[in-house]
Protein backbone atom coordinates (compact mmCIF):
# COMPACT_ATOMS: atom_id res chain seq x y z
CA UNK A 1 0.00 0.00 0.00
CA UNK A 2 1.67 3.71 -0.94
CA UNK A 3 2.45 5.75 2.14
CA UNK A 4 0.70 8.28 3.36
CA UNK A 5 3.35 10.62 3.38
CA UNK A 6 6.60 9.96 1.28
CA UNK A 7 9.67 12.45 1.94
CA UNK A 8 12.52 11.89 -0.41
CA UNK A 9 15.79 14.38 0.35
CA UNK A 10 14.07 17.56 1.57
CA UNK A 11 16.47 20.31 1.82
CA UNK A 12 15.10 23.65 2.39
CA UNK A 13 17.56 26.44 2.62
CA UNK A 14 16.37 30.07 4.21
CA UNK A 15 19.07 32.90 3.87
CA UNK A 16 21.99 32.21 5.53
CA UNK A 17 20.26 28.99 7.61
CA UNK A 18 19.69 25.15 6.28
CA UNK A 19 16.63 24.25 7.99
CA UNK A 20 16.47 20.93 6.35
CA UNK A 21 19.62 18.96 5.25
CA UNK A 22 18.02 15.78 2.80
CA UNK A 23 15.09 14.62 5.32
CA UNK A 24 13.53 11.29 4.12
CA UNK A 25 11.16 9.68 5.90
CA UNK A 26 8.04 7.73 5.18
CA UNK A 27 4.32 7.49 7.32
CA UNK A 28 2.05 4.70 6.90
CA UNK A 29 -1.75 5.07 6.72
CA UNK A 30 -2.73 4.23 10.29
CA UNK A 31 0.77 5.65 12.25
CA UNK A 32 0.73 7.79 14.85
CA UNK A 33 4.17 9.41 14.73
CA UNK A 34 6.15 11.54 16.41
CA UNK A 35 8.68 14.21 15.07
CA UNK A 36 11.03 14.61 17.95
CA UNK A 37 13.65 17.28 18.16
CA UNK A 38 15.37 20.24 19.84
CA UNK A 39 14.16 23.89 19.33
CA UNK A 40 15.23 24.59 15.63
CA UNK A 41 16.08 21.35 14.81
CA UNK A 42 13.58 21.89 11.27
CA UNK A 43 10.16 20.16 12.79
CA UNK A 44 7.84 22.96 11.69
CA UNK A 45 9.66 23.35 8.48
CA UNK A 46 8.67 20.08 7.14
CA UNK A 47 5.38 20.37 8.30
CA UNK A 48 5.09 23.70 6.32
CA UNK A 49 6.25 21.90 3.36
CA UNK A 50 4.10 18.51 3.42
CA UNK A 51 0.82 21.44 4.13
CA UNK A 52 2.01 23.23 1.19
CA UNK A 53 2.45 26.62 3.23
CA UNK A 54 6.05 26.89 2.07
CA UNK A 55 8.20 25.20 -0.94
CA UNK A 56 11.27 22.86 -0.09
CA UNK A 57 14.64 24.00 -2.22
CA UNK A 58 15.12 20.53 -3.12
CA UNK A 59 13.86 17.21 -2.50
CA UNK A 60 10.41 15.71 -3.21
CA UNK A 61 7.12 15.04 -0.85
CA UNK A 62 4.14 13.84 -1.21
CA UNK A 63 0.98 12.89 0.42
CA UNK A 64 -1.81 10.47 -0.38
CA UNK A 65 0.40 10.15 -3.56
CA UNK A 66 -0.14 13.69 -4.39
CA UNK A 67 2.64 15.87 -5.02
CA UNK A 68 2.65 18.75 -2.07
CA UNK A 69 4.21 20.91 -4.44
CA UNK A 70 2.19 20.68 -7.76
CA UNK A 71 -0.74 19.23 -6.57
CA UNK A 72 -0.88 21.55 -3.46
CA UNK A 73 -4.91 22.05 -3.51
CA UNK A 74 -5.26 17.69 -3.60
CA UNK A 75 -2.70 17.70 -0.75
CA UNK A 76 -5.03 20.19 1.29
CA UNK A 77 -7.60 18.30 1.05
CA UNK A 78 -5.93 15.07 2.58
CA UNK A 79 -4.61 17.28 5.45
CA UNK A 80 -5.87 18.16 8.72
CA UNK A 81 -3.11 20.89 9.82
CA UNK A 82 -2.82 22.49 13.53
CA UNK A 83 0.34 25.06 12.82
CA UNK A 84 2.03 25.99 15.54
CA UNK A 85 0.84 28.63 17.76
CA UNK A 86 -2.68 27.78 16.69
CA UNK A 87 -3.46 31.20 15.29
CA UNK A 88 -7.06 31.10 15.70
CA UNK A 89 -9.61 33.93 15.10
CA UNK A 90 -10.08 35.52 18.95
CA UNK A 91 -13.12 37.61 18.20
CA UNK A 92 -15.34 35.05 17.18
CA UNK A 93 -17.42 31.96 18.86
CA UNK A 94 -16.63 28.53 18.78
CA UNK A 95 -19.35 27.39 16.72
CA UNK A 96 -19.39 30.50 14.64
CA UNK A 97 -15.53 30.52 13.80
CA UNK A 98 -15.89 26.67 12.80
CA UNK A 99 -18.56 27.43 10.11
CA UNK A 100 -16.53 29.99 8.68
CA UNK A 101 -13.18 27.74 8.47
CA UNK A 102 -16.11 25.10 7.71
CA UNK A 103 -16.84 27.18 4.71
CA UNK A 104 -12.96 28.05 3.40
CA UNK A 105 -12.80 24.62 3.38
CA UNK A 106 -15.10 23.49 0.95
CA UNK A 107 -17.57 21.75 3.23
CA UNK A 108 -21.07 21.83 1.36
CA UNK A 109 -23.42 24.10 2.49
CA UNK A 110 -26.07 21.30 3.80
CA UNK A 111 -23.18 19.48 5.60
CA UNK A 112 -21.92 22.30 7.51
CA UNK A 113 -24.27 22.13 10.38
CA UNK A 114 -23.52 18.65 11.28
CA UNK A 115 -19.75 18.67 10.93
CA UNK A 116 -19.40 21.38 12.79
CA UNK A 117 -21.39 19.71 15.66
CA UNK A 118 -19.84 16.35 15.02
CA UNK A 119 -16.14 17.98 15.77
CA UNK A 120 -17.40 20.04 18.68
CA UNK A 121 -18.71 16.76 20.26
CA UNK A 122 -15.46 14.66 18.97
CA UNK A 123 -13.03 17.15 20.56
CA UNK A 124 -15.12 18.39 23.72
CA UNK A 125 -16.25 21.54 23.18
CA UNK A 126 -19.80 21.49 22.60
CA UNK A 127 -20.56 23.09 26.00
CA UNK A 128 -18.60 25.82 25.12
CA UNK A 129 -19.61 26.63 21.29
CA UNK A 130 -20.84 30.15 22.43
CA UNK A 131 -18.26 31.22 24.15
CA UNK A 132 -15.77 33.66 21.98
CA UNK A 133 -12.47 31.68 21.39
CA UNK A 134 -10.15 34.68 23.05
CA UNK A 135 -11.64 33.77 26.56
CA UNK A 136 -11.15 30.20 26.28
CA UNK A 137 -8.26 28.74 28.55
CA UNK A 138 -5.26 27.20 26.11
CA UNK A 139 -6.41 23.96 26.81
CA UNK A 140 -9.93 24.92 24.88
CA UNK A 141 -8.33 26.61 22.48
CA UNK A 142 -6.00 23.97 21.73
CA UNK A 143 -9.63 21.44 21.40
CA UNK A 144 -10.83 24.19 18.77
CA UNK A 145 -7.94 24.52 16.56
CA UNK A 146 -8.17 19.90 16.29
CA UNK A 147 -11.57 20.60 16.05
CA UNK A 148 -10.71 23.05 12.78
CA UNK A 149 -8.76 20.66 11.52
CA UNK A 150 -10.73 17.85 11.40
CA UNK A 151 -13.78 19.77 9.40
CA UNK A 152 -13.11 18.22 6.36
CA UNK A 153 -13.13 14.48 7.20
CA UNK A 154 -9.14 14.58 6.56
CA UNK A 155 -7.27 11.25 6.61
CA UNK A 156 -4.13 13.15 7.37
CA UNK A 157 -3.43 15.65 10.93
CA UNK A 158 -0.40 17.32 11.19
CA UNK A 159 -0.19 18.52 14.92
CA UNK A 160 2.93 20.98 15.23
CA UNK A 161 3.00 21.04 18.99
CA UNK A 162 -0.28 20.48 20.23
CA UNK A 163 0.07 20.32 23.93
CA UNK A 164 2.69 22.85 24.02
CA UNK A 165 2.19 25.58 27.12
CA UNK A 166 -0.89 23.46 28.76
CA UNK A 167 -1.08 22.66 32.28
CA UNK A 168 -0.25 18.98 32.94
CA UNK A 169 -4.35 17.98 33.03
CA UNK A 170 -5.03 19.80 29.81
CA UNK A 171 -2.16 17.99 28.54
CA UNK A 172 -3.33 14.74 29.59
CA UNK A 173 -6.78 15.05 28.04
CA UNK A 174 -5.45 16.69 24.92
CA UNK A 175 -3.04 13.66 24.50
CA UNK A 176 -5.79 11.30 25.14
CA UNK A 177 -7.78 12.55 22.82
CA UNK A 178 -4.86 12.68 20.35
CA UNK A 179 -4.65 9.01 20.92
CA UNK A 180 -8.52 8.88 20.14
CA UNK A 181 -8.13 10.41 16.94
CA UNK A 182 -5.49 8.08 15.90
CA UNK A 183 -7.97 5.43 16.13
CA UNK A 184 -9.34 7.05 13.03
CA UNK A 185 -6.56 9.47 11.26
CA UNK A 186 -2.82 8.62 10.24
CA UNK A 187 -1.20 11.40 12.78
CA UNK A 188 2.27 13.23 12.53
CA UNK A 189 3.02 15.48 15.60
CA UNK A 190 6.02 17.00 16.43
CA UNK A 191 7.24 18.03 20.22
CA UNK A 192 10.39 18.22 22.21
CA UNK A 193 8.77 16.51 24.75
CA UNK A 194 9.76 12.89 25.26
CA UNK A 195 7.46 11.30 27.32
CA UNK A 196 5.03 12.88 24.93
CA UNK A 197 6.06 10.55 22.27
CA UNK A 198 5.95 7.93 24.42
CA UNK A 199 2.44 7.62 25.32
CA UNK A 200 1.02 8.83 22.28
CA UNK A 201 2.99 8.08 19.29
CA UNK A 202 4.02 4.00 17.82
CA UNK A 203 6.97 5.63 16.09
CA UNK A 204 9.43 7.82 16.48
CA UNK A 205 11.27 10.03 13.66
CA UNK A 206 14.14 12.38 16.15
CA UNK A 207 15.27 15.38 13.82
CA UNK A 208 18.57 17.70 14.72
CA UNK A 209 20.12 19.98 12.66
CA UNK A 210 17.82 19.08 9.82
CA UNK A 211 18.55 15.74 9.68
CA UNK A 212 17.16 12.41 10.80
CA UNK A 213 19.04 10.98 13.42
CA UNK A 214 16.39 7.63 13.85
CA UNK A 215 13.47 6.39 13.02
CA UNK A 216 11.93 3.41 14.92
CA UNK A 217 9.49 2.48 17.42
CA UNK A 218 10.14 4.11 21.10
CA UNK A 219 10.55 0.08 22.16
CA UNK A 220 12.78 -0.93 19.25
CA UNK A 221 15.11 2.66 19.95
CA UNK A 222 15.43 1.90 23.53
CA UNK A 223 16.63 -2.09 22.48
CA UNK A 224 18.97 -0.96 19.85
CA UNK A 225 20.74 1.52 22.30
CA UNK A 226 21.84 -0.53 25.51
CA UNK A 227 19.07 -3.26 25.18
CA UNK A 228 17.12 -3.34 28.72
CA UNK A 229 18.88 -0.95 30.72
CA UNK A 230 21.41 -1.27 33.86
CA UNK A 231 20.83 -3.31 36.90
CA UNK A 232 21.66 -1.28 40.42
CA UNK A 233 23.03 -3.91 43.03
CA UNK A 234 24.19 -3.57 46.22
CA UNK A 235 25.97 -6.56 48.34
CA UNK A 236 26.82 -6.95 51.52
CA UNK A 237 30.00 -8.81 51.02
CA UNK A 238 33.56 -8.69 50.03
CA UNK A 239 34.38 -6.49 47.88
CA UNK A 240 37.77 -8.49 46.39
CA UNK A 241 34.89 -11.57 45.58
CA UNK A 242 31.16 -9.87 44.71
CA UNK A 243 32.52 -8.37 41.05
CA UNK A 244 33.67 -11.94 40.08
CA UNK A 245 30.86 -13.38 40.77
CA UNK A 246 28.50 -10.91 39.34
CA UNK A 247 30.41 -11.25 36.19
CA UNK A 248 30.25 -14.72 35.76
CA UNK A 249 26.13 -14.53 36.06
CA UNK A 250 24.91 -15.50 32.79
CA UNK A 251 23.48 -12.85 30.66
CA UNK A 252 25.91 -10.32 32.57
CA UNK A 253 27.72 -8.17 30.15
CA UNK A 254 30.16 -5.99 32.39
CA UNK A 255 29.90 -5.19 35.78
CA UNK A 256 30.74 -1.30 37.09
CA UNK A 257 31.97 -1.41 40.26
CA UNK A 258 31.17 2.09 42.78
CA UNK A 259 32.39 3.25 46.36
CA UNK A 260 30.21 2.71 48.60
CA UNK A 261 30.65 2.43 52.74
CA UNK A 262 32.64 -0.26 54.06
CA UNK A 263 31.51 -3.86 54.04
CA UNK A 264 29.09 -2.76 50.69
CA UNK A 265 29.64 -3.22 47.58
CA UNK A 266 27.65 -1.33 44.73
CA UNK A 267 27.74 -2.11 41.12
CA UNK A 268 25.93 -1.13 37.47
CA UNK A 269 25.36 -4.71 35.85
CA UNK A 270 25.00 -4.10 31.99
CA UNK A 271 23.36 -7.22 30.66
CA UNK A 272 23.82 -8.81 27.62
CA UNK A 273 21.20 -7.50 24.47
CA UNK A 274 17.75 -9.30 25.32
CA UNK A 275 19.23 -11.02 28.69
CA UNK A 276 17.97 -10.20 32.18
CA UNK A 277 19.95 -11.27 34.56
CA UNK A 278 18.27 -10.68 37.74
CA UNK A 279 16.80 -13.62 39.08
CA UNK A 280 20.15 -15.28 38.52
CA UNK A 281 22.25 -12.26 40.26
CA UNK A 282 19.57 -12.91 43.30
CA UNK A 283 20.95 -16.78 43.40
CA UNK A 284 24.41 -15.96 43.39
CA UNK A 285 24.24 -14.04 45.86
CA UNK A 286 22.79 -16.14 48.01
CA UNK A 287 24.91 -18.70 47.00
CA UNK A 288 27.57 -17.19 48.30
CA UNK A 289 26.46 -16.25 51.84
CA UNK A 290 26.35 -13.02 51.42
CA UNK A 291 23.12 -10.41 51.54
CA UNK A 292 21.55 -8.38 48.54
CA UNK A 293 20.44 -5.28 49.44
CA UNK A 294 19.30 -3.92 46.15
CA UNK A 295 18.34 -5.57 42.63
CA UNK A 296 16.71 -2.90 40.34
CA UNK A 297 16.65 -2.62 36.50
CA UNK A 298 16.76 1.22 35.77
CA UNK A 299 15.00 1.34 32.11
CA UNK A 300 16.97 3.18 29.43
CA UNK A 301 14.44 6.59 28.52
CA UNK A 302 13.34 7.94 25.37
CA UNK A 303 15.57 11.31 27.23
CA UNK A 304 18.59 9.21 27.39
CA UNK A 305 18.34 7.69 24.06
CA UNK A 306 17.51 11.11 22.58
CA UNK A 307 20.36 12.94 24.32
CA UNK A 308 23.08 9.62 23.18
CA UNK A 309 21.83 10.35 19.66
CA UNK A 310 22.31 13.61 19.20
CA UNK A 311 25.59 13.99 21.07
CA UNK A 312 26.36 11.03 18.44
CA UNK A 313 26.01 13.43 15.27
CA UNK A 314 27.72 16.21 17.50
CA UNK A 315 30.53 14.66 18.14
CA UNK A 316 30.59 12.88 14.42
CA UNK A 317 30.33 16.76 13.06
CA UNK A 318 33.21 17.96 15.47
CA UNK A 319 35.15 15.23 14.03
CA UNK A 320 34.12 16.52 10.14
CA UNK A 321 35.26 20.21 11.53
CA UNK A 322 38.35 18.93 13.09
CA UNK A 323 39.62 17.18 9.50
CA UNK A 324 38.29 19.81 7.27
CA UNK A 325 40.86 22.32 9.47
CA UNK A 326 43.67 19.79 8.97
CA UNK A 327 43.01 19.74 5.85
CA UNK A 328 43.18 23.27 5.54
CA UNK A 329 46.45 23.33 7.73
N1 LIG B 1 11.17 32.03 7.78
C1 LIG B 1 12.42 31.72 8.16
N2 LIG B 1 13.48 32.44 7.78
C2 LIG B 1 14.74 32.11 8.15
N3 LIG B 1 15.05 31.05 8.92
C3 LIG B 1 14.03 30.29 9.35
C4 LIG B 1 12.66 30.57 9.00
N4 LIG B 1 11.88 29.63 9.56
C5 LIG B 1 12.71 28.80 10.22
N5 LIG B 1 13.99 29.19 10.11
C6 LIG B 1 15.18 28.49 10.67
O1 LIG B 1 15.14 27.14 10.25
C7 LIG B 1 15.54 26.28 11.29
C8 LIG B 1 14.47 25.25 11.58
O2 LIG B 1 13.34 25.91 12.12
P1 LIG B 1 11.98 25.17 12.50
O3 LIG B 1 11.00 26.21 12.85
O4 LIG B 1 11.61 24.22 11.42
O5 LIG B 1 12.41 24.35 13.80
P2 LIG B 1 11.52 23.53 14.83
O6 LIG B 1 12.09 22.16 14.89
O7 LIG B 1 10.09 23.65 14.48
O8 LIG B 1 11.83 24.26 16.20
P3 LIG B 1 10.88 24.62 17.46
O9 LIG B 1 10.93 23.42 18.36
O10 LIG B 1 11.57 25.79 18.08
O11 LIG B 1 9.52 24.94 16.95
C9 LIG B 1 15.89 27.18 12.47
O12 LIG B 1 17.28 27.40 12.47
C10 LIG B 1 15.13 28.45 12.17
O13 LIG B 1 15.77 29.57 12.72
MG1 LIG C 1 8.48 24.42 15.44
Amino acid sequence: MQPMIKVENLTKRYAGVTALNGVSFEVNRGEIVGFLGPNGAGKSTTMRILTGFIPASTGRATVAGCDVFDDSLEVRRHIGYMPENNPLYVDMRVSEYLKFRARLKDVPRSERRERVQEVMEKTGIADVQKRVIGQLSKGYRQRVGLADALLHEPDLLILDEPTIGLDPVQIRQVRELIKDLGKQHTILLSTHILPEVEMTCNRVIIIHHGKILASDTPENLRKLLHAGGVVNVEVRGPSAEVPGVLQAVPGVAAVKVTDGPVGLVHAAVEPQVDADPREAIYQAVVRSGWTLRELTRSRTTLEDIFVQVTRDEDEAEEDRRDQRRSVLR
